[in-house]
């Protein structure tokens, strides 16, 4: 997810976009860039955040009443000078910033270097830039002309504005999966992903929707008409939020926004990766070592904390699903004791930040050791991305608050993804199975959209249980995991002690525990093991334990036996956890506000821990 800001009026634009970027840099900031038009057009980009890009700038020419400015969350080629935005191409005419992924970016990149067109980057982006010149150049039409011919071949998500040397007036805006909004002021237009860099400038914006282009011109003009070239008439909204709300989209915390980004960022873990119709699935950032992971004798899987636990429901996907064997590893053991590793070993590491100092060591242990080490993780070009052989980013875009919510489901999806795709590649998976589950996964997003609507009900049981001292969370098979990262969430933002353990393992131990004063959340969706955890439940609930149980759309049974009880909707069994840790990630943020923590930045926690 990147930031992207542009400005057309009478005023010096390099000021007006600074600060636009300074407020947009929650959204990316691994890059960023501006240009301005002056008569002369004049780029200015570098790796390294917004007070990075000014540095740079400071002695340049930043005249110029119309300008573009990007903060970059990187997806295609790492943070680096050369693949900040803006772009431009050889022609150097027109430059183009742009929020999203292009997912047909090869083919047409291969077409247009065919036809000479030359690339400096790894991006994208570029390949639109050099898309959008050859119409513009080719089919003499006007630029917003060639934008829109353009984006009718391009398939991906994207917000874009283009800006032309030969067009000194207008700036050419577009979306599609990506979000845009247009300040209309006093002759003057700032445009921006969200509403954060225009709302000091304009109440007044018009939200621009998927496929539409809008031409904005230096004497106050705005026209906006599909790509499908039907005019459409502009709708003026008055904003109300308070900018720093807006910074949270609305939200009251980070951790909040994206609990709820996580329809959307599971879409994006899937994107160019999922063809549930064509039954087609695959990860073509490990395709060179798809085959040492389809004849791999064993895959070891390092991570910390809450990517640990995505490595625990990865172990059970591998092996139920792929037959293959799996060991899942704390990285601050593994690397300290001593592990036998041969090459014969594929080794994946999964962090969020990439930076993650255990796990650093632990893949450079096991490469030491000749193993073949993936990675999958959320930060592109990040240490870890850097360290490994090869790797699967996880797209949910930047994770700002420290308790990890969207970068675990990205990680759930991105590791279903492979272990499906070794089983396809195996033939273990009877087609008929494989086929179900990979209809089902397309369907997550909108599942998981479904699963969020019990945040009310985890509000007002979050009432009930705001100032208990201990609680205890029970999971079987695909939900063991999900239990321990429920726990894991409750006690990094609560302060509250909080256990996960697999259910039958109660009776060997924390049973001991249970009274009328242990709330325990039971997670019930499994359909394997469904009478076992109703056993379970029943042995809690018989020494008065107080039960909150997640169960599947429909239960009838759990509900007459738990005093709460949450439904999400059912889905294939290895992907419950997609679906069973959203009420428990809602359930520990509503308990922790209610207690007054601070639910972004936990007392004593780090958002990527890269010390040891
Ligand atoms: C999870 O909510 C925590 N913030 C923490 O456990 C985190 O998952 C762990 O530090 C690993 O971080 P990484 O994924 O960036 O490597």
């Amino acid at each position: 997810m990147c930031g992207i800001v542009a400005y057309i009026g009478q005023k010096e634009a390099y000021p007006i976009l600074i600060s636009g970027l300074q407020r947009l840099e929650y959204r990316g900031y691994d890059s960023a860039g501006i240009a301005l038009l002056n008569g002369d057009l004049n780029i200015y980009k570098c790796a390294g955040k917004v007070s990075d890009l000014e540095a740079f700038a400071k002695e340049k020419n930043k005249k110029g009443n119309i300008g573009i400015g990007h903060t970059r969350w990187a997806t295609h080629g790492v943070p680096n000078d050369i693949n900040a935005h803006p772009h431009t191409t050889e022609a150097g005419d027109l430059t183009i910033i742009h929020n999203g992924i292009i997912e047909n970016y090869g083919p047409l990149k291969k077409e247009l270097s065919e036809r000479g067109h030359k690339f400096q980057s790894e991006t994208d982006t570029e390949v639109l830039a050099n898309l959008i010149e050859h119409i513009y150049s080719q089919e003499n039409v006007d630029l917003e002309e060639a934008v829109r011919i353009a984006l009718n071949e391009v398939v991906g998500a994207y917000a874009i504005v283009v800006m032309a040397k030969s067009t000194p007036n207008k700036l050419i805006a577009a979306r599609k999966g990506s979000p845009l909004v247009i300040g209309v002021g006093d002759n003057e237009f700032f445009l921006a992903s969200d509403a954060t860099p225009i709302v000091e400038h304009t109440k007044n914006v018009v939200y621009l929707n998927d496929e539409e282009i809008a031409v904005v011109d230096i004497n106050g003009g705005l026209n906006i008409k599909t790509i499908q070239d039907k005019v459409k008439t502009p709708y003026i909204h008055e904003l109300e939020l308070k900018l720093e709300m807006l910074e949270k989209g609305g939200y009251d915390h980070f951790m909040l926004k994206e609990i709820n980004e996580q329809p959307n960022s599971i879409k994006d873990s899937l994107r160019g990766r999922l063809n549930a119709q064509e039954g087609l699935v695959g990860l073509g950032g490990i395709k060179d070592y798809h085959k040492r992971l389809v004849n791999a004798d064993r895959i070891i899987m390092i991570a910390c904390g809450t990517s640990w636990h995505a490595c625990l429901v990865a172990e059970y996907l591998f092996e139920d699903l792929a037959r293959v064997p799996v060991e899942v590893e704390y990285a601050s053991e593994f690397r300290y004791r001593n592990p036998i590793i041969s090459e014969k070993d594929v080794v994946i590491a999964v962090s969020q930040s990439g930076e993650t100092a255990d796990t650093l060591a632990a893949i450079e242990l096991a490469k030491s050791k000749g193993a073949t080490v993936l990675g999958v993780c959320n930060v592109v070009g990040s240490s870890i991305a850097r360290s490994t052989h090869a790797g699967s980013y996880t797209h949910a875009g930047p994770e700002i608050g420290v308790a990890s919510t969207k970068a675990f489901t990205a990680q759930v999806t991105v590791l279903t993804l492979m272990a499906l795709s070794i089983a396809q590649e195996k033939g273990v998976l009877p087609k008929s199975e494989f086929q179900k589950i990979l209809r089902e996964l397309d369907l997550i997003p909108e599942k998981v959209k479904e699963a969020l609507k019990c945040d009310e009900q985890s509000q007002e049981i979050a009432t009930t249980f705001q100032d208990a001292t201990n609680f205890l969370y029970l999971g079987r098979g695909y939900n063991f995991p999900v239990a321990l990262e429920g726990a894991l969430k409750l006690k990094e933002i609560s302060y509250i002690h909080a256990e996960g353990y697999p259910a039958a393992e109660m009776k060997h131990g924390p049973i001991a525990l249970i009274d009328e004063h242990m709330p325990v959340v039971v997670l019930a969706t499994n359909r394997s093991a469904y009478d076992k955890i109703i056993s379970n439940i029943q042995e809690v609930k018989a020494r008065g334990g107080r039960i909150i149980a997640i169960v599947s759309k429909g239960d009838k049974i759990i509900r007459d036996i738990a005093e709460f009880t949450i439904e999400i909707p059912e889905t294939e069994e290895p992907l419950t956890p997609l679906l069973s840790t959203i009420p428990l990630q809602l359930l520990a943020y509503h308990i922790a506000v209610m207690r007054g923590c601070n639910v972004d930045q936990p007392r004593n926690l780090a958002k990527s821990v890269t010390v040891e």
